[in-house]
């Protein structure tokens, strides 16, 4: 057989393992390395792993002589706001002030000032920005992305944003599943009337499962916006209408958020910098997910970090993404949260890379498709200029991805 490309000298390949789960606990600290490796693909899969010597016999239409670097799975960012109106640089000043995010917020400001930009915008505006900043992501090495609806919190403005996803999703090689968070802020006429609110949320996932506009449903649990009994109410409708399950949780306060996700079957919860220690219990027992953000800590000024080692030595599945939005977390570049993972999370090596392959992966429902390399899998890597996978969190804030493919085609370089 002649493949259609073959890249040899690779210095480390990065084969994460899983074996149809996420990755929980000490097997997060596993993962497989070949030194001086070769990878072909033929129709847009991986159609062979081996040696570089081995990779002289075959036939490809193209070789790529990699040097020596690093090759690994796309990498896969499972918690992100892709879609969205303007901005919030004015914010930054009133943070420095000492406000905090959810005084913002209960000042109209915060999620809400992004709503009324985003109701204002067209849907042509909405593409372009969110069209950019996609691209940024895929140039940092992502080829799988979550994105979110919740700009909206009405009927016309949250759909437009999931049909927005979904045009990015037709017009990009890449893999994108659509989240829908109605229900992430309270909007000013139903303060007091969230019940209300809610009930309008729900009436909408039943046209966004006629319409298949969204995998997951997802709901900001938290002090001034849902309690936990709304949020529960919410889950279930959202489970018995058949979607995944996704919740910011404990994000601020302690509300048990983490436990409730566990109860309910959720395929994460995210955040969870204030879980309990009740809650990290429930995760290491279960397959939920636990979707760490440090770069909204570290965004948000805070000096405490979810309690990522107690968790993975608790036995829980974690795993890394931006949380990429215009006020809590400003960036596109996941690399940077591998770094903060580092040091913050003091997540080793290797458990930051399952965080942000298979366990991303896992987080929404892409486990075993997205995030690992194997043959007859899809043929979705990045080659790494940097000598070795320990070097990326080491050297901070700058892209190291030299190209990245999906498919088996190149991208971005
Ligand atoms: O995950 N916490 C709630 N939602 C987002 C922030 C959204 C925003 O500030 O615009 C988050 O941090
Ligand atoms: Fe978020």
């Amino acid at each position: 057989m002649t493949h259609d490309l073959i890249l040899f000298n690779i210095g480390q390949l990065l084969l994460p393992e899983t074996n149809g789960k996420p990755l929980k606990g000490e097997d997060m600290n596993r993962l497989r390395v070949l030194n001086n490796a070769a990878i072909a693909v033929k129709d847009g899969l991986v159609s062979w792993i081996g040696s570089t010597e081995e990779a002289e016999r075959l036939l490809a239409n193209e070789k790529r002589n990699v040097k020596g670097k690093v090759v690994s799975p796309g990498l896969v960012d499972p918690h992100t706001h892709l879609v969205f109106a303007g901005s919030r640089e004015n914010e930054l000043a009133m943070k420095q002030a000492g406000v905090s995010y959810l005084e913002i917020l209960a000042k109209g400001g915060g999620i809400l000032s992004t709503v009324h930009a985003t109701k204002n915008a067209s849907a042509k505006e909405l593409f372009d920005k969110a069209a950019f900043h996609f691209e940024r992501m895929i140039s940092f090495g992502v080829t799988a992305i979550e994105a979110k609806s919740g700009y909206g919190l009405d009927h016309e403005t949250e759909l437009k944003q999931l049909r927005v996803i979904e045009q990015l999703h037709k017009n990009y090689p890449i893999r994108l599943v659509p989240t829908f968070l109605g229900p992430h802020a309270v909007p000013a006429e139903y303060k007091g009337k969230e019940d209300l609110f809610l009930e309008k949320m729900i009436q909408l996932l039943d046209v966004i499962k006629e319409e298949k506009l969204a995998q997951f449903a997802d709901i900001f649990c938290e002090t001034g916006v849902f309690t936990i009994d709304q949020s529960r109410q919410y889950m279930m409708k959202a489970k018995e209408k058949g979607f995944g399950l996704k919740i910011h949780a404990d994000e601020i306060d302690t509300l048990g958020g983490t436990e409730l996700a566990v109860s309910l079957g959720s395929a994460s919860a995210d955040h969870l910098v204030a879980a309990s220690d009740e809650g990290i219990a429930c995760l290491a027992e279960s397959d939920t997910v636990a979707v760490l953000l440090p770069g909204t800590t570290f965004y948000l000024g805070k000096d405490h970090y979810a309690r990522a080692r107690k968790m993975m030595d608790e036995g829980a599945a974690v795993a890394l993404a931006t949380d990429f939005n215009p006020g809590s977390c400003v960036t596109e570049n996941l690399q940077m949260i591998m770094s903060l993972a580092a040091l913050k999370l003091k997540m080793t090596a290797e458990e930051i890379w399952n965080a942000v392959t298979v366990n991303a992966a896992h987080a929404i429902g892409l486990g075993g498709k997205a995030g690992i390399m194997a043959v007859g899998k899809q043929a979705d890597f990045v080659i790494w200029d940097v000598p070795n996978y320990q070097y990326i969190p080491y050297h901070f804030g700058v892209n190291h991805a030299e190209s990245v493919y999906t498919e088996g085609k190149k991208r971005w370089e």
